[in-house]
């Protein structure tokens, strides 16, 4: 949302089909569902791939960490609270795989 095509030349771009981060973009696409933190859908992808890079790099967030994160992406139907339960749960469920959601 906040960069044209042409600044990504010589950039590796990522997308969710081509994702190799299985366990932590299911992780992230099971809690989206369950948490309802999507409406139509269009800004879910973007979501989905700053939350797996987000949580690459901080494995164990504080939700303040969480909201600064997804702030840099917009979606115009969830209102976010959703969406910030979904990245906090999967943050948690990749942790502790055996904790209860
Ligand atoms: Fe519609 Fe985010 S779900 S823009």
């Amino acid at each position: 949302c906040l960069m044209f095509a042409v600044q990504l030349d010589g950039s590796v771009v990522e997308t969710i089909e081509g994702a190799t981060e299985a366990r932590r973009v299911e992780a992230l696409q099971i809690e989206f569902v369950e948490r309802n933190a999507l409406q139509c859908g269009f800004c879910t992808p973007g979501f989905l791939m700053l939350a797996t890079a987000f949580l690459r790099d901080h494995p164990s967030p504080s939700d303040e960490e969480i909201r600064e994160a997804m702030a840099s992406n917009l979606c115009r139907c969830t209102g976010y609270q959703n969406i910030l339960r979904a990245v906090r749960r999967a943050a948690d469920a990749v942790a502790d795989p055996a904790a209860e959601p």
